[in-house]
C-alpha cells in the first residue's frame, strides 16, 4: 500500500508542475525576435525568405526546430549554458520553456 499512496503522490506533483510550467509558445515567439533574430532566422513562414534577419553562421530557428536530435531536453541545455560564438543569453527557466514551445510549434 506503501507504494500505492508514494505514486499518488508523485502523480499529484506532476499535476501542479505541469500547470506552473505552461510554456507560452506566443511569448516564445517574441523572446526569440527580441534575443536570436540578431543571429537566427526566426520566421517559421518565410524560412529562407532574405527579408529576415540572421547570419549564416546559424541554422535557422525552423531548421533546429525540425531536427529530431534537438529535443526539447537538449534545446534546454543548450541553451542553459554559454555555448560561444553564442552568447550567453541568460534567459529564466521560464523564458526557456517559451522558446521551447515556440520551437515545438514551428516543427508541426
Ligand atoms: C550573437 C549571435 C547569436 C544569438 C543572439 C543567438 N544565437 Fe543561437 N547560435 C549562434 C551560432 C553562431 C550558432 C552555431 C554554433 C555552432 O554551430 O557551434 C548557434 C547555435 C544555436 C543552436 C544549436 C543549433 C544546432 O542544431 O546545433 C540553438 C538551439 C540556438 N543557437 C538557439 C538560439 C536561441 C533560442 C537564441 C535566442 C534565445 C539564440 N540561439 C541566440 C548564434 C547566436
Amino acid at each position: 500500500m506503501k507504494t500505492g499512496l508514494g505514486a499518488g503522490v508523485l502523480m499529484a506533483l506532476f499535476a501542479v508542475a505541469d500547470v506552473t510550467q505552461a510554456a507560452d509558445a506566443e511569448a516564445g515567439r517574441s523572446i526569440a525576435d527580441r534575443w536570436c533574430a540578431a543571429c537566427h532566422v526566426t520566421s517559421d513562414s518565410k524560412a529562407d525568405s532574405r527579408a529576415v534577419s540572421g547570419t549564416d553562421a546559424a541554422p535557422t530557428l525552423s531548421s533546429i526546430a525540425r531536427d529530431p536530435n534537438r529535443s526539447p531536453n537538449w534545446l534546454r541545455q543548450w541553451l542553459s549554458s554559454p555555448h560561444p560564438p553564442m552568447p550567453d543569453l541568460n534567459l529564466s527557466r521560464a523564458e526557456t520553456d517559451d522558446v521551447i514551445a515556440y520551437l515545438q510549434g514551428m516543427s508541426r
